[in-house]
């Protein structure tokens, strides 16, 4: 998140986006992205960039630089990229102002020679331009890759920054598939990098929403008063997915939704909902308070795992009327495949502010409904205040929904009398909604992220002892769910919302997860 002087943003005539927004100029750099040819680099990164320089939110000396295995001359490289920028409708004159800072290196990672290419291209370049020497260098490549990667950006000196210089490095997930995998590659990474250099990159940290819980909770008088146990009855944590694993078995098979949702997107959803307010408005003061609340949660017993967890995996169904095919039958999963595709838990966060209000998260492939959400679920009033006029059924808790997507915004639900002689309590919704409100879609997670790297402002980045923590909490699952088999793996058919024991877990405590 950026704060300071420098380039002003347009404020629109919408009296909503009054109130000029700044932002601190980019400094001018080279991003080198490894694996420029694949699915992410095209999908999301270069797109981002693109749009980052139609925003003039980039220094204009600042290039992009692709390294890959596959041979391809610039020109090559910029046509690809410029194909895909066309079908999104990026006018020609800012495709081309883009394209002229666009080159390619092709390069085997691990082969040094290569990387000695790469660094008198960069040198060169800089050179040309008149640069510093500010370097990122983008990891949109499988994890395997990434041993060959930094051992050569180290022994080729890529990682020291230059005289006056910076350099960075950017780190997609999967960051481990373990605590130890996990610290084993901060310590790769940390032999060319120190930490402040390192930027683990979580989309969710991204996307606006997930940055407006903390404006919700901080920016206004009302809510963090009320944002604790004695309010508080419990918090629902959803991440519904409609679409199934489109054709990543390969990686699916090994994750889990454990591992590719819980340990990273569901974690952040969960720290930036619990956090104390931090002391300051800065990448340490935020990390420190997220890592705090995962160090008030202890790692979860094998008896606690059966108890407190659920795990299903898709069958066959339909969503959103088309029929769906079950996880065993995807394209390479294995026939008998155990991997889960859903899972529920119930958390606790042994600190003043949350013991003894729960918190439920779930998360899911091919359910019902694609809906990520935050519910805030308050206590009920104290005293049934009403039976004495003939109201006998029970009062709806208020409820405080932050909707992360899609339909991003924000809702309240309370209690109203319904217009009648009789009487009559009926729940009824205060909402604000992101589109009708601000007129605008909000900037995708990664152009975001990528800026923010480029600032040097690493708040929206997961910190290594963050990283670690989540991972120690999730062992604790995995280990469990391996060793002991409990709970069951279930299936559920595609389109639901899971197994029903999902619901049982709330069910035991007296509750019932919300329709998102
Ligand atoms: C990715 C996961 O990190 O996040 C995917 O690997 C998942 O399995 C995706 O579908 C969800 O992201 P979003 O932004 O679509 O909610």
């Amino acid at each position: 998140m950026n704060a300071g002087v420098g380039i002003e943003l347009e404020t629109a005539e919408n009296p909503l986006r009054q109130g000029s927004v700044t932002l601190r100029a980019a400094e001018p750099c080279t991003f080198v992205v490894f694996g420029a040819s694949g699915d992410l680099a095209h999908r999301k990164l270069l797109p981002a960039l693109l749009q980052l320089s139609r925003e003039r939110l980039l220094h204009p000396k600042t290039a992009v630089v692709g390294f890959a295995r596959r041979e391809m001359t610039d020109d090559q490289f910029r046509s690809e990229v410029g194909a895909a920028a066309r079908e999104r409708g990026v006018p020609d004159a800012e495709w081309r102002r883009f394209a002229e800072n666009l080159f390619y290196r092709a390069g085997v990672f691990e082969n040094g020679g290569d990387y000695a290419g790469l660094r008198s291209l960069l040198d060169e370049l800089e050179k040309k331009r008149g640069v510093p020497g500010n370097r990122i260098y983008y990891m949109a490549v499988p994890p395997a890759a990434l041993p060959a990667i930094f051992d050569n950006l180290g022994k080729q000196k890529l990682a020291d920054p230059k005289e006056g210089a910076w350099t960075r490095v950017v780190v997609e997930k999967p960051f481990g598939r373990d605590l130890a995998s996990a610290r084993a590659l901060n310590a790769m990474i940390h032999e060319c990098f120190d930490e402040r250099q390192v930027f683990r990159i979580d989309h969710y940290l991204g996307k606006e929403t997930v940055q407006n819980i903390l404006i919700l909770r901080l920016a206004n008088g009302i809510f963090e008063p009320l944002w604790n146990n004695r309010w508080v009855d419990h918090v629902q944590i959803t991440v519904a997915e409609t679409i199934g694993i489109e054709g990543r078995a390969g990686y699916y098979e090994q994750a889990g939704v454990l591992r590719d949702m819980l340990q990273n997107h569901l974690t952040q959803l969960l720290t930036m909902t619990a956090m104390e307010p931090p002391a300051r408005f800065d990448a340490d003061s935020v990390r420190d308070e997220k890592s705090k609340v995962l160090r008030s949660m202890a790692p979860h017993t094998p008896e606690e795992v059966a108890r407190n967890t659920v795990r299903g995996q898709y069958a066959a169904g339909s969503v959103a009327g088309e029929s769906a095919r079950g996880y065993r039958e995807e394209p390479a999963v294995a026939p008998g495949s155990t991997t889960e595709t859903f899972m529920a838990i119930r958390l606790e966060i042994d600190n003043w502010r949350w013991a003894g209000t729960p918190f439920y998260l779930r998360s899911g492939k091919r359910l019902g409904k694609r809906a990520t959400e935050i519910a805030i679920v308050y206590r009920r009033p104290p005293h049934a205040l009403f039976r004495s006029m003939g109201y006998d059924q029970p009062i709806d808790s208020n409820v405080l929904r932050l909707r992360i997507q899609p339909d991003e915004g924000t809702s309240f639900s309370f209690g109203a009398k319904a217009p009648g002689w009789e009487m009559r309590i009926q729940p009824v919704r205060m909402d604000f909604n992101y589109l009708t409100s601000f007129g605008a879609e909000p900037p995708d997670a990664y152009e975001r992220l990528l800026l923010d790297c480029n600032l040097g402002d690493s708040t929206l980045f997961a910190r290594e002892d963050e990283v670690e923590l989540a991972w120690e909490r999730v062992d604790a699952v995995a280990n469990a769910w391996q060793e002991t088999g409990q709970p069951p793996l279930l299936p559920y058919p595609a389109g639901s919302f899971g197994p029903p024991e999902s619901d049982g877990l709330l069910a035991r405590d007296g509750r019932r997860w919300l329709r998102v």
